[in-house]
């Protein structure tokens, strides 16, 4: 429970379809949060459509129900908008954020391309907010201490690392079309767009360099029911393996980094894997709380430990317990709320509108590797 005497942070959301309402479950326990500093509450929500709205009644705080963002941004009563719409509409309404002066958890991937995500960090920065972009696995025990090994440099000479997130849903062509499978609403990027920036976020963070991409993009079905009866063209990328060459820890190494929306028997996995010549880590959500460490002796050994809530900001949850998607994003939050108030210190951070650029880079250069079928240097 934060200290009654600091004044909470006040949260809207734009776009409450399926991120915005995992937001509002978020902020709904924020007292979960063990002796953390600062308070915070949803205040309002916008979105266009009604029964949407509806479902935010519900929601204790919750004062502002609006389908124009603008009416959201005119309120006094929000400090920090999270922005959650599809991704065309990423740059339009964040610069309508910036300029009404709110702060921004922009979700992913920060802009439809390379281009407006520029735009976005820059406007950022010359109106002085604070800014960061939502990619919430890092936040896991498991992730977090593999970070922690990877950033060691106890692993000898680092061999290859693997980092995936791999989805199935759809495989099944009866699966409805949403914005995500058009490439004039997710991006030309299309699963990298989509799935990229928890591949990233990682690898970004410890400073791992790609220094060329050799891609392999895939396209599932060319069209999908509409929802109304009828059938809708989808033109994205659905799966995307990027072999890069890459500096990691000073050495050169291989960063495999797949993204996949056609992954047969995966939910939602993510994973990260670093393989060096005396150690290796390796966590993934498919054992969500459990942590593989690779080691060298006479014989080769994976060792396996059940990590339980060892999260980086305490909460009532005993610790002997398995964390899940909603603690993870929870997690995320703390760390945001926590950094705006200059109160980070050596704990693990949100991606920074730098890594979402250098994130945009990569695609671009995966695009045009597969596009051209040749190795593209970054
Ligand atoms: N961090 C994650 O794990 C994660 C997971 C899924 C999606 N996302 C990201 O979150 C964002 C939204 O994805 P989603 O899955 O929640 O999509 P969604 O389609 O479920 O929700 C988007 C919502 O935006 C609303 N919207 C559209 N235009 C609007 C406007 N002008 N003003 C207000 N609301 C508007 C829609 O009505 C819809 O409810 C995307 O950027 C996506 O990449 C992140």
């Amino acid at each position: 429970m934060a200290p009654a005497s600091v004044s909470p942070v006040r949260i809207g959301v734009i776009g409450g379809g399926m991120m915005g309402r995992e937001v509002a479950s978020v902020f709904g326990r924020w007292f979960a949060l063990d002796k953390y500093p600062v308070p915070a509450a949803l205040t309002a929500v916008c979105d266009l459509q009604p029964a949407l709205l509806d479902w935010f009644r519900q929601v204790p705080g919750v004062t502002c129900l609006t389908s124009s963002h603008r009416e959201l941004l005119a309120r006094d009563d929000v400090d920090v908008v999270y922005l959650a719409v599809p991704h065309h509409l990423h740059e339009e309404i964040a610069f309508d954020v910036l300029r009404a002066g709110k702060d921004l958890l922009a979700e992913k991937p920060f802009g439809i391309d390379l281009a407006a995500a520029r735009r976005i960090r820059d406007e950022a920065a010359r109106l002085g907010r604070f800014v960061r972009v939502s990619s919430e696995f890092p936040f896991l025990p498991g992730a977090l201490r593999a970070f922690e090994m990877a950033r060691s440099g106890n692993l000898g000479r680092i061999l290859e690392a693997r980092c995936s997130f791999l989805h199935s849903s759809d495989l099944d062509p009866t699966k409805p079309a949403n914005w995500k499978r058009q490439a004039r609403f997710c991006g030309e990027a299309g699963v990298m767009n989509d799935l990229g920036l928890h591949v990233a976020h990682m690898p970004l963070r410890l400073g791992w360099k790609p220094l060329s991409v050799h891609a392999f993009l895939q396209r599932g079905y060319g069209e999908r029911p509409d929802g109304r009866g009828g059938m809708t063209a989808c033109d994205t990328w659905d799966n995307a393996s990027l072999h890069c060459p890459a500096e990691i820890g000073g050495q050169s190494a291989l960063l495999t980094l797949e993204m996949k929306r056609l992954a047969p028997t995966e939910t939602n996995t993510w994973s990260f894997e670093l393989l060096g010549t005396e150690r290796g880590v390796r966590y993934s959500t498919k054992e969500p709380k459990t942590l593989w460490i690779y080691r060298r002796d006479k014989e080769q050994w994976w060792e396996k430990t059940d990590l339980g809530f060892s999260t980086q900001y305490k909460t009532i949850t005993a610790g002997i317990l398995e964390p899940g998607f909603s603690d993870t994003l929870m997690q995320m939050w703390a760390a945001y709320i926590a950094e705006r108030a200059g109160l980070l210190g050596d704990k693990f951070g949100c991606a920074t509108p730098d890594e979402a650029i250098a994130h945009h880079q990569w695609w671009a250069a995966a695009l045009a590797s597969n596009r051209e079928r040749k190795v593209v240097a970054l």
